[in-house]
């Protein structure tokens, strides 16, 4: 039988599939983003670098003995990689489960081709079960929280957590989103709001979902 992680892993060797010769690659953070950085330790003497989404991917990218440059250095990238928390078939996300979406946001931006890496267990037909990570600077945190309410949701602090730019995360519980590309910019019009876990205005290109009948190839 299959694991979870066998699953993973599938859907980070077919990822590489997608990293052009001699490039720079935009890397995720979280478990599936983990199995593509070991993939792509086996191909380092084929790309130039990386770009990390977070602090934690790019300790491990120099553990493998990969270039990790600056997103200001290394311009615009063909190619970014990562997991989600959720996603639909319209390639929405939500991201941020590990508290890395502002970064993973920036990168995916800068990015040409969003390649989405999951397990089918991510896959959903409405985003929000799983809840929305909205990054806050700290003392907008009960404002931006009332905010949250007012829109129906129920916002809780991650405890015992800062981000990487040094701010907290609200997890937001009990929205069923129905209009994934309106709420994002909802939420980003809070004062006080960073970023939000939505990945909708920019969703992911292509999903390389994970699956006991193998890796199947998604996009829109
Ligand atoms: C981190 C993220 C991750 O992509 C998301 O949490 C998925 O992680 P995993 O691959 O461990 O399930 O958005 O901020």
């Amino acid at each position: 039988m299959m694991t979870q992680d066998d699953l993973k892993r599938a859907v980070a060797q077919a990822a590489i599939e997608y990293v052009p010769v001699d490039s720079i690659v935009g890397v995720g953070t979280g478990s599936t983003a983990n199995f593509f950085i070991d993939e792509l330790a086996k191909i380092r003497h084929r790309i130039r670098g990386a770009v990390a989404s977070s602090e934690a991917s790019a300790q491990r990218l120099k553990g493998h003995g990969i270039e990790v440059l600056s997103l200001n250095d290394a311009g615009d990238l063909p190619v970014y990689v990562d997991g989600a928390d959720e996603i639909t078939r319209h390639l929405h996300m939500i991201k941020g489960g590990g508290g890395a979406l502002t970064r993973e946001k920036i990168v995916a931006a800068a990015s040409k081709k969003f390649i989405c890496v999951c397990d089918a267990s991510k896959l959903v037909d409405v985003l929000g079960k799983f809840p929305l990570p909205v990054e806050v600077i700290p003392m907008a945190r009960s404002s931006v929280a009332r905010q949250l309410v007012k829109l129906g949701g129920q916002p809780k602090l991650r405890e015992g957590f800062t981000t990487d730019n040094g701010n907290v995360i609200l997890d937001v519980h009990g929205l069923q989103i129905m209009n994934p590309v309106e709420l994002e910019s909802t939420l980003d019009h809070i004062a006080g709001v960073v970023t939000n876990g939505l990945f909708a205005r920019r969703a992911a290109d292509v999903l390389l979902l994970g699956t006991a009948e193998g890796v199947k190839t998604i996009t829109v």
